[in-house]
């Protein structure tokens, strides 16, 4: 179940999170905001196994549309599993708050991941989960947690990989709220 808690930014230690459960009103609430979140159905065809090719064709449609409204370019399958040897590498690159001069578009094919968007005084920890989209919009200051035993595959979507590289603001905001496995014992 995919689960939106919202925090005043400003007392993290203090604050009794929002939670919201429902889809409908998480999508609302997010695209106030103006983030994409949108919710896909999974193809019976497709399996654990399925390659990145046939990840990417039978989900050809839903990514065709996104490309077009976005002006994508490319689209490409990411995945890591608990036993990877560089998952703490890969947990801590977008750890910290950033932002990026390109939308980060993420579609969870599997697993789970958590993004925190903090838009002017409060922050927004999304849990997303197998079948969700999340588009965090170009400068928009977020971080993401994949936990201590990362497991997602998902396709991202690029219109140019150079403009996806994150600008980090040097706050350390992201310390102060819970990270994926506490949100996952707490908040879930
Ligand atoms: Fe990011």
């Amino acid at each position: 179940m995919s689960i939106l808690a919202i925090f005043p930014a400003s007392e993290p230690d203090l604050s009794i999170p929002e939670i919201v459960r429902d889809y409908s009103k998480i999508s609302k609430i997010l695209e106030g905001i103006g983030v994409t979140f949108e919710r896909w159905d999974t193809p019976a065809h497709l399996s654990d196994h399925s390659s990145s090719g046939e990840i990417l064709s039978a989900y050809a449609k839903s990514v065709d549309r996104i490309k077009k409204e976005n002006n994508f370019q490319s689209a490409d399958v990411v995945s890591l599993t608990p036993d990877n040897p560089e998952k703490e590498a890969f947990r801590g690159k977008f750890l910290k708050e950033h932002t990026h001069t390109d939308y980060e578009i993420r579609f969870f094919v599997d697993g789970c991941g958590l993004f925190y968007l903090h838009v002017e005084n409060m922050i927004y920890g999304v849990l997303c989960e197998k079948g969700d989209l999340i588009s965090v919009p170009a400068n928009t200051t977020h971080w993401f947690d994949m936990g201590s035993k990362p497991f997602f595959k998902c396709i991202r979507l690029f219109t140019d990989p150079a403009g996806w590289v994150g600008h980090f603001t040097g706050s350390d905001i992201s310390q102060k709220f819970p990270d994926y496995d506490e949100y996952c014992e707490n908040i879930k």
